[in-house]
C-alpha cells in the first residue's frame, strides 16, 4: 500500500450517446449493479482517501448513486483535461496520489490500482515517478492514445492521441488506458497549460505528460491487461464486461468452494454469498441479495433473489425463490414452486407445484402439490401461518390470513377459510355422491344416441 494519501478523480460526464438510453451511461449495471459503483467498490478497497465524481449536467440519479462522495458538474465536455480541472477544484490542494479513473471503465482490478500506488514511490537513488500512467496493448490499439517511451530509459515520454499522431507513432502497440495516477501538489499547474489546439479541439489531459517530463519530472508506465480496461461505450461492451465479470464471479465461486457443473450457465450479482460444497447445476440466475450456506444443492433451472438458504437445504429444478425468502436447514423446494417473502423453517418441505407467499412454513411441516397461499385480496397482502410438523394434502387453498395448528392434516382440495388447530384433521371437499352402474348405463344410452344420428345424416351420391 502507498505511504503517500490518495484522492481519487472519477470522470463520468459524459451522456455515453451511444448506449441509446436515458440513463447516464456509468448507471447501467453489471452484475445487478450500476458500474460507476464497481469501480467506487474498488477504490474503497484500496482504501482512497477522498473520492471526486465528474459528473454532467442534470445527473442527479448519478450523484445519489455515488453519495456520500463529491461529486463536480462538468458543464462543457471540453475534454479529460477540462474534466479533471474541474474534478481538482471540488478536490481543493491535494498533497498525495491523485488517481485519474473513468467511470466507463468499471472493472480495473485492485492489484492494478496498488501497482500505480506503489510505482509513484521513490525508488532508492531515483526521485519518484511525477505521473504514472496505466498502459496496456490491445489487440486493435485503433483510437487509444499512444505511449512514447524514451529508447533510453525507457520511461514515458509523451502520450500521442491517434489522431494526432505520425504514422510511425501509430505503429506503437502500447496504448493510454486511461487511467493515470499523479503527484496531487504538480497536477493543477501542467492542467492550467492545456491548450485545446489539437485534432479535437479538446483540453487533452494526456498533454500532462510532455509538460511533466519538460519540467525534469519522471513519468512511467504501469502494465495492465486488456480484459480489466475494457471501457462500455455501447450495449454491445456492456454485454462483454458482463461476460468478463460473470466469468470472475465463477471462478470466485468456484474457489471458494461451491462446484458449478457448468459455469457458464449459472449468472451471479455482485453480491451474491456463497458457501463451501454447494453444488450450483446448470442454467441458474441469482439475482440481488442471495446468501447461500454449506452443502446447498441448487438444481437446474432455478431463479433466485432476495433469499437466505440455510445448510443443506435442496432447491429446484425450476424452482423461483423470490425475496424475503428463508430457507431452513435441509428443507426442500422442489420443481414449479414459488416462494416470496416467507420462511421455510427447518426440514420442511414443498416439493411440487405451490405457491407460497407471506407466509411461514413450519419446521418439517410438508406441503403437498399445487398447494397456493392465497395471500392478495385485490387489495392487501395477508400472511399464512402453518405450524411445525403440519400436513397440507394436494391442491389446498390457504386463504390467508390463516392459521393451521402444529401436527394439524388437512385433506386434499380443501380450500381454508379458517385456522386449523394444532393437530386436528379438517376437509373441505364437498359429500361424494355415487350412483352405482350409472356410467354402463350412460354409455349404452349414448351410443344408442350417436347410431341414431348417423342413420339420419343424408347420404352422399
Ligand atoms: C482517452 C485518452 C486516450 C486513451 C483513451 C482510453 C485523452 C485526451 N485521451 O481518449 O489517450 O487511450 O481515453 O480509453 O485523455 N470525459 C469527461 N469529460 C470530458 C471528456 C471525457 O468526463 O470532457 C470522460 C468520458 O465520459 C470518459 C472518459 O472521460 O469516461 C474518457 O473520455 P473519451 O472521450 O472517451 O476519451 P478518448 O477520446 O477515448
Ligand atoms: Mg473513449
Amino acid at each position: 500500500m502507498s505511504k503517500k494519501k490518495t484522492a481519487a478523480i472519477v470522470l463520468a460526464a459524459g451522456m455515453g450517446t451511444r448506449m441509446k438510453s436515458d440513463l447516464p451511461k456509468v448507471m447501467h449495471p453489471i452484475g445487478g449493479r450500476p458500474m460507476i459503483n464497481h469501480l467506487l467498490a474498488t477504490l474503497d478497497k484500496i482504501h482512497v482517501d477522498e473520492t471526486v465524481v465528474v459528473v454532467g449536467p442534470d445527473m442527479a440519479q448519478l450523484e445519489a448513486a455515488v453519495a456520500p462522495r463529491k461529486t463536480a458538474v462538468q458543464f462543457d465536455r471540453a475534454g479529460t483535461g477540462d474534466a479533471v480541472r474541474v474534478g481538482m477544484e471540488a478536490l481543493g490542494p491535494f498533497k498525495g496520489n491523485v488517481l485519474i479513473l473513468y467511470g466507463d471503465t468499471p472493472l480495473i482490478r485492485e492489484q492494478t490500482l496498488n501497482a500505480m500506488l506503489e510505482a509513484r514511490e521513490a525508488q532508492p537513488g531515483q526521485l519518484s515517478p511525477t505521473v504514472v500512467v496505466l498502459g496496456f496493448e490491445p489487440d486493435d490499439p485503433g483510437v487509444y492514445g499512444r505511449l512514447v517511451l524514451d529508447d533510453e530509459d525507457g520511461e514515458l515520454m509523451a502520450i500521442v492521441e491517434a489522431n494526432d499522431a505520425t504514422p510511425e507513432q501509430r505503429e506503437i502497440s502500447l496504448c493510454n488506458s486511461g487511467v493515470m495516477c499523479f503527484d496531487g501538489e504538480l497536477l493543477p499547474q501542467f492542467l492550467s497549460r492545456l491548450s485545446d489546439d489539437n485534432a479535437k479541439g479538446e483540453y487533452y489531459l494526456t498533454d500532462c505528460v510532455g509538460f511533466a517530463r519538460e519540467d525534469g519530472f519522471r513519468c512511467v508506465v504501469v502494465d495492465g491487461d486488456e480484459e480489466e480496461l475494457i471501457g462500455v461505450n455501447s450495449r454491445v461492451e456492456l454485454a462483454q464486461a458482463e461476460v468478463i465479470f460473470q466469468d470472475a464471479m465463477r471462478d470466485k465461486m468456484m474457489k471458494g468452494g461451491a462446484s458449478l457443473i457448468d459455469p457458464s450457465t449459472v449468472y451471479f450479482s455482485f453480491d451474491t454469498k456463497i458457501g463451501r460444497d454447494v453444488l450450483i447445476e446448470p442454467n441458474v440466475q441469482f439475482g440481488l441479495g442471495v446468501k447461500i450456506a454449506d452443502r446447498v444443492h441448487i438444481k437446474g433451472f432455478c431463479h433466485i433473489e432476495g433469499a437466505i438458504i440455510a445448510s443443506g437445504a435442496i432447491v429446484g429444478p425450476f424452482a423461483r425463490l423470490r425475496p424475503g425468502t428463508n430457507l431452513g436447514e435441509d428443507a426442500k423446494i422442489g420443481n414449479f414452486v414459488e416462494i416470496k417473502n416467507a420462511d421455510v423453517e427447518q426440514g420442511a418441505k414443498v416439493s411440487h407445484l405451490s405457491y407460497i407467499g407471506d407466509a411461514r412454513v413450519g419446521a418439517d411441516a410438508n406441503i403437498g402439490a399445487g398447494t397456493i397461499t392465497c395471500n392478495y385480496d385485490g387489495f392487501l397482502k395477508h400472511k399464512t401461518d402453518i405450524g411445525a410438523g403440519a400436513f397440507i394434502g394436494s391442491n389446498t387453498a390457504l386463504v390467508a390470513p390463516v392459521n393451521v395448528g402444529a401436527g394439524a392434516i388437512v385433506g386434499a382440495g380443501s380450500t381454508l377459510t379458517q385456522d386449523v388447530g394444532a393437530n386436528d384433521i379438517v376437509t373441505t371437499r364437498a359429500e361424494l355422491k355415487s350412483a352405482p352402474g350409472a356410467a354402463e348405463r350412460f354409455r349404452d344410452r349414448k351410443r344408442a344416441e350417436k347410431e341414431q344420428r348417423q342413420k339420419e345424416k343424408p347420404k352422399k351420391d
